[in-house]
């Protein structure tokens, strides 16, 4: 087994989720549409037309999921909360019914000895606030602000542990750059002005939570990845420079106080739209940082490509999961090494880490799935020996607790430790899962000892 004792006293073992992905339930209770609702069912834009219209019925089914946490022996569960429920229009009138669904939920994880991490946005945009430009405009990140007050002053009494923003990069880079993801623009502009108000957006939930909850732990979720050049010739040297920039250091620095970095404002040519006392509030002092970490990239110069002219080659090692993104568990440790030396993080949770494969179910109805496993493992050993170095974290969140709506690529990647049968809405533990419980009370008792 690998040896996990690197992990501290008090390691929080969790899992993780998000609103759009396992909910289902849209026009319940007076929720409105999100832009993933717009996006999921206008043609083309997700495989196999897959909406998040029933998911896995998480809605109605969560007491039955949240038996399952207790099964896995979890300390704790990071699940989103949909702005889309809880102030639906632009009028910023607040919907209680929406409100009560995340209140029964963290009163119930509560009762379970199960500590609620709610993270305020992951990628859920209310249509309305869409209809008004969305994240491009400075609105979105004040009335973004508004929501995380009103979600602060319900649960702040029970919740301590709070993440604002889930991986802000795809909100803007792949949702307005890329086009792949809600909204679908392919917009430069709209795209670094996007990214702008998202911090902004950040700083306001940040200042909200201050005000509203006494004690809260705050941080933000980032998805990074180890940047390598495909070749030592100076422009692939100089393309794994601006990928470090696009994908790492604008989405790090401006919040940790060292403002955008200029390299990259100069590449983008975008004028950023800062008012006075923006960036303190955008590097408003954390409590936490937030990794979502599923791969590494390699890239190649592309002076023909988009802004800013890289692409990411094949990743050269054996393993691939069904993304098909590669496997390298030596990224995470990096990562986390980088964000405690380079970045001076205070604490840090992995609060995304998995992968989808190709699963099948037995006759017996069991779900083996010995390479989830590996890649468990693996990955946490690495989260150890960056412990073992220094690195201060926290926790560990795996993606995800169940297979769910994986965006663009809809139902037919699945990431989760349990199985759902879409067509039955059974919940199977995988071996992953079994494999997950164990290595958690196995850490437990060796701490104890
Ligand atoms: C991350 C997202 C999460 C999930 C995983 C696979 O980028 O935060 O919702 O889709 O990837």
């Amino acid at each position: 087994m690998n040896d996990l004792s690197a992990l501290p006293d008090g390691f929080v073992w969790g899992a993780a989720t998000a609103a759009y992905q396992i909910e289902g339930s849209v026009d319940a209770d007076g929720r409105a549409p999100s832009i993933w609702d717009t996006f999921s069912h206008t043609p083309g834009r997700v495989a196999g037309g897959d909406t998040g219209d029933t998911a896995c019925d998480h809605y109605r089914r969560w007491p039955e999921d949240l038996a399952l946490m207790g099964r896995l022996g979890l300390d704790a569960y990071r699940f989103s909360i949909a702005w889309p429920r809880v102030v639906p229009q632009a009028d910023g009138r607040v919907n209680g019914a929406g409100l009560d669904f995340y209140d029964r939920l963290v009163d119930r994880l509560l009762e379970a000895g199960i500590t609620p991490f709610p993270t305020l946005y992951h990628w859920d945009l209310p249509q309305a606030q869409q209809d008004r430009g969305g994240w491009p405009e400075r609105s979105t990140a004040l009335r973004f602000g508004e929501y995380a007050a009103v979600v602060a002053e319900r649960l702040g009494d029970r919740v301590t542990n709070w993440a604002t923003l889930n991986e802000p990069l795809c909100s803007a880079w792949i949702g307005h750059l890329d086009g792949v993801m809600a909204p679908g623009w392919q917009d430069l502009t709209a795209a670094v002005r996007a990214s702008y108000h998202l911090h902004l957006g950040h700083g306001l939930a940040v200042r909200a939570l201050r005000e509203h909850v006494p004690g809260a732990q705050i941080g933000i979720v980032n998805n990074l990845s180890t940047i390598r050049p495909g070749s030592d010739r100076p422009a692939d040297l100089a393309a794994a420079r601006r990928a470090d920039g696009h994908v790492n250091r604008w989405w790090l620095d401006p919040v940790l106080g060292r403002g955008y970095p200029q390299d990259m404002v100069d590449l983008y040519g975008v004028r950023l739209p800062v008012q006075e006392g923006d960036m303190e509030l955008i590097s408003a002092p954390l409590d936490w940082l937030g990794l979502n970490y599923y791969f590494r990239q390699i890239v190649a110069d592309d002076p023909a490509g988009p802004v800013p002219y890289f692409r990411q080659l094949p990743g050269p090692g054996p393993e691939h999961t069904a993304m098909p993104w590669e496997v390298h568990a030596p990224g995470i440790e990096e990562l986390l090494l980088r964000l405690t030396k380079e970045y001076g993080a205070p604490k840090l949770y992995v609060t995304e880490n998995g992968a989808a494969y190709r699963d099948t179910v037995a006759a017996d109805g069991s779900v083996h799935d010995p390479e989830r496993t590996a890649y468990l493992e693996q990955h946490l050993a690495a989260c150890a020996a960056a412990a073992a170095q220094g690195a201060p974290l926290a926790g560990y969140f795996a993606w995800s607790l169940l297979d769910n709506f994986e965006w663009a690529y809809g139902y037919d990647k699945r990431f989760g430790l349990i199985r759902v049968d879409y067509e039955t809405q059974r919940r199977t533990v995988k071996s992953s899962g079994h494999r997950y419980a164990e290595l958690i009370r196995a850490h437990r008792a060796r701490r104890a000892r």
